[in-house]
């Protein structure tokens, strides 16, 4: 009798094993977890503004070592112009696709962007379009660098930590942020109002967007600002850093500053290429990876 209810109890438990087993394996099969990254950046055809792709990359991979990283670039003009000189980089649609053809299961894509923008907004869409079923079992896309207030306060104090050293507080820091017609634009004057609650001295234009050089120019001169230095609020420090930041075109902001009587110095650096910057998107994409 002992020995026929220790079979009962083995065959009860063999039965709840079993179920739990089919439960788990979902649709019949066992799948498994293939989990990669997608980084999604705008896009840069200058070599130079390479090293800023190269810096996130090294980072991403450093921090979550044991997943894949693939990238793509969402501008078609940039993907184009690199096809040209023989470079050919993935839409976000053509790097999914293959991805998934690659057989992964799981993909966290992270925006590299600065603002939710138009950029942002697209492939929101696309990775809609590779959700289950027919595409990846779990997609997430991570958000950009400004997304929140406390996204706001991490990069108002990593903007002050990356201050060249030697400027002096009645000097002027002057970034260019690139800026659009999408809503989201409204993020730069936001920054600057929160930076400038920090250091006064600290302004944020964009080249295509409001506020424009001519409005920083009008606050320069307000506070008697006789020398600047001029930094990119852009991921990589690519064409309109070099070209309409610091280049000697009449129309470049060095060039407009200069006949304003303002003296300005340019760091060639894009945001990207400070670690303090980096973190923030790495750990957007830590979020999503936790999600999936
Ligand atoms: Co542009």
């Amino acid at each position: 009798m002992k020995k026929n209810k220790v079979l009962i109890a083995i065959s009860i438990l063999l039965v709840v094993l079993f179920c739990a087993t089919a439960i788990a394996g979902g649709h019949g099969k066992k799948e498994k977890k293939e989990a990669g990254i997608l980084l999604v950046a705008f896009g840069s055809s200058m070599p130079e503004a390479q090293v800023s792709f190269e810096n996130i990359d090294r980072e991403v991979k450093a921090s979550f070592s044991k997943i894949p990283v693939r990238w793509a670039y969402t501008s078609h003009m940039i993907r184009r112009k690199l096809a040209k000189s023989g470079k050919y980089l993935d839409s976000p649609e053509v790097a999914l696709a293959k991805m998934l053809d690659e057989g992964f299961t799981h993909v966290a894509a992270q925006s590299l962007h600065t603002i939710g923008g138009y950029e942002f907004h697209d492939l929101r869409r696309t990775v809609h379009q590779f959700q289950y079923p027919g595409g990846f079992h779990s997609i997430m896309l991570g958000f950009p660098l400004l997304s929140s207030q406390k996204d706001m306060q991490r990069v108002r104090d990593a903007i002050i930590e990356n201050i060249p050293k030697e400027r002096k507080q009645n000097e002027g820091i002057v970034l260019m942020g690139h800026g659009t017609h999408h809503p989201s634009n409204a993020f730069y004057a936001a920054l600057m109002f929160q930076i400038q609650r920090k250091d006064p001295n600290i302004f944020i234009g964009c080249v295509e967007g409001y506020p424009e050089i001519d409005e920083i120019i009008a606050m320069l001169k307000e506070k008697s600002i006789k020398k600047v230095y001029l930094m990119p609020f852009m991921s990589v420090a690519g064409d309109h850093a070099r070209n309409d930041m610091a280049g000697d075109d009449e129309d470049s902001w060095k060039s407009i500053l200069t006949k304003a009587g303002i003296e300005s110095v340019p760091i060639l650096k894009g945001t990207a290429e400070y670690g303090n910057m980096v973190d923030i998107w790495v750990d957007h994409l830590g979020t999503i990876l936790d999600q999936l």
